[in-house]
């Protein structure tokens, strides 16, 4: 199978490269490219080298922006610096479609007061960010993040689960491997097959391969699973009283690709087109009263705050949070 970043790049071959640089980023180029282990052909050096300029211009008028006042969040040039927004879509997000309608609904808790802010990374609910790499397995990630989390719960074992398990051998459930999934699918490949292998078992590839799950090294089943309805308030109650909840986001900005800290609001964001997977870990409000959910990535370590973004929770379900919201139960 042919992955879709070979596509891309045979696609922007064609292009004839003759964009003008500015000289003067010549080192800072370079070193960039060092950081990030890049290399190119002399065809793509041209067009990449321009579309990483482009980026680099609009993460410094944000940055000015954010100096000035006008943003809550800033932003840092990162690995997917030579990517346009398409190939950065097409490569890194992977999330599907809006599944299907038949699953449990989440039942609000009748109590009155969940608390002001939780953190499920200090209660050992949570493992290491992980790094998704080329291939739009988000989803997983997501799906594996939620059930680490209900796992733990149930066990007291924090054990780090197998995104490629889920890659490899849920396609006939609905996901399509590294072009993108649900993590709806993804628990009910789970809960049929009985089992989901450990991380260390069934590593991570980050490409389509065969499917080598083995009911010897399962760590999980799922029972059903469990959507929460579209509301903020919902969405809080569900991660105060049960763990991490995965969660479909609106990822398709240049604000959230190369955010690093701060609290991430953007106007533009759709409430409904969702484009990307992640896991909200809890929620809390600054001293200044904004508000917000704590939501882990799949990007590694070196995107946002160690992997994590702080996303503005009650300003009219801004990027889509609370609009597909689903955990297993176990
Ligand atoms: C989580 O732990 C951090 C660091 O110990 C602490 O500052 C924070 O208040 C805790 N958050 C919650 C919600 O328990
Ligand atoms: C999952 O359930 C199956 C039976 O349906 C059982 O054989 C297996 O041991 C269970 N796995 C775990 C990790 O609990």
């Amino acid at each position: 199978m042919i992955p879709i970043f070979f596509l891309a790049t045979l696609c922007l071959g064609v292009v004839p490269a003759a964009p003008t640089h500015d000289p003067s980023l010549d080192d800072e180029w370079q070193e960039w490219k060092t950081r990030h282990g890049k290399t190119y052909s002399m065809d793509e050096e041209g067009q990449k080298r321009a579309v990483w300029e482009n980026n680099r211009k609009m993460i410094e008028l944000h940055n000015e922006d954010y100096t000035k006042g006008k943003h809550g969040f800033h932003l840092e040039m990162n690995a997917f610096g030579d990517l346009t927004n398409i190939e950065f879509r097409q490569l890194m997000t992977g999330f599907q479609s809006m599944g299907t309608k038949e699953m449990n609904v989440f039942q609000e808790p009748l109590l009155g007061d969940v608390p002001k802010s939780v953190d499920w990374r200090n209660l050992s609910y949570v493992t290491p960010v992980k790094d998704q790499g080329q291939c739009s397995s988000c989803w997983a990630f997501s799906a594996v993040g939620s059930l680490e989390g209900q796992i733990f719960r149930k066990t007291g074992q924090l054990i780090s689960l197998s995104e490629q398990n889920l890659v490899d051998c849920s396609w006939s459930y609905g996901n399509i491997g590294c072009f993108g999934g649900l993590m709806e699918y993804a628990f009910r490949y789970v809960k049929e097959n009985r089992g989901l292998d450990t991380r260390v078992s069934y590593p991570y590839e980050a490409r389509n391969g065969p499917c080598r799950y083995d009911p010897k090294n399962s760590a999980a089943n799922v029972t059903d699973f469990v959507k929460i309805p579209i509301s903020e308030d919902a969405l809080m109650k569900a991660v105060a009283t049960v763990g991490p909840i995965s969660v479909g986001v609106d990822s398709h900005h240049h604000s959230f690709r190369f955010y690093k800290g701060g609290m991430y609001y953007e106007p533009h964001c759709s409430s409904s087109n969702l484009d990307h997977a992640v896991l909200v870990v809890g929620y809390g409000e600054e001293s200044d009263g904004n508000k917000y959910w704590m939501v882990k990535n799949s990007w590694g370590q070196g995107w946002g705050m160690n992997g994590y973004i702080k996303m503005a929770r009650d300003r009219n379900n801004n990027c889509g949070i609370a609009t597909y919201a689903i955990y297993p139960t176990v």
